[in-house]
């Protein structure tokens, strides 16, 4: 078994109850679970690795602006099928290559795009630290 960060971003947090469905459709079970608004030091830590590209503002201020849900996913080979699940970063290719994503069916375009994914097992680790500190906690359904 293995444990992704998945992030329903602001501008999809509304649609977590669908979401939601599709999280448990495909098999993830779903460890822990928040729903907080981030301040623009957390968000701008938590991207620190895109700090000096021309969108870092422009993500910062989006992750920035409303309520997100952070889910620690757990499954087979969950960090490879989460992001399988969202689909491409860019919402518009999303809809031509991988209609049924939650990227093409949530996102808008290449900043304001639905869901965040762990990259790699390293990201995973560090991305579950942030926001659960390492702190385990009993499976919550997600939909009660
Ligand atoms: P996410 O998976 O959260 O990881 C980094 C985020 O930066 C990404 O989703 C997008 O929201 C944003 N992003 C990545 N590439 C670009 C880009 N080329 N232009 C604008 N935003 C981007």
């Amino acid at each position: 078994m293995q444990t992704t960060l998945a992030i329903i971003k602001p501008d999809a947090a509304d649609k977590e109850d669908e979401i939601a469905w599709r999280i448990q459709r495909e098999g993830f079970s779903v460890k822990m679970r928040r729903r907080i608004t981030l301040t623009k030091e957390q968000a701008g830590e938590f991207y620190q690795e895109h700090v000096g590209k021309p969108f870092y503002a422009e993500l910062v201020k989006f992750m920035t602006s409303g309520p997100i849900v952070v889910l620690a996913l757990q499954k087979f080979h969950a960090i490879e099928e989460w992001r399988k699940l969202i689909g491409p970063t860019n919402s518009h290719k999303a809809r031509e290559t991988a209609p049924e994503s939650l990227r093409a069916l949530y996102g808008t375009d290449n900043t304001r795009n639905a869901c965040h994914g762990s990259d790699s097992p390293k990201s995973a680790d560090r991305e579950v630290l942030f926001f659960f500190g390492g702190v385990t906690s009993p499976s919550v359904p997600l939909i009660s």
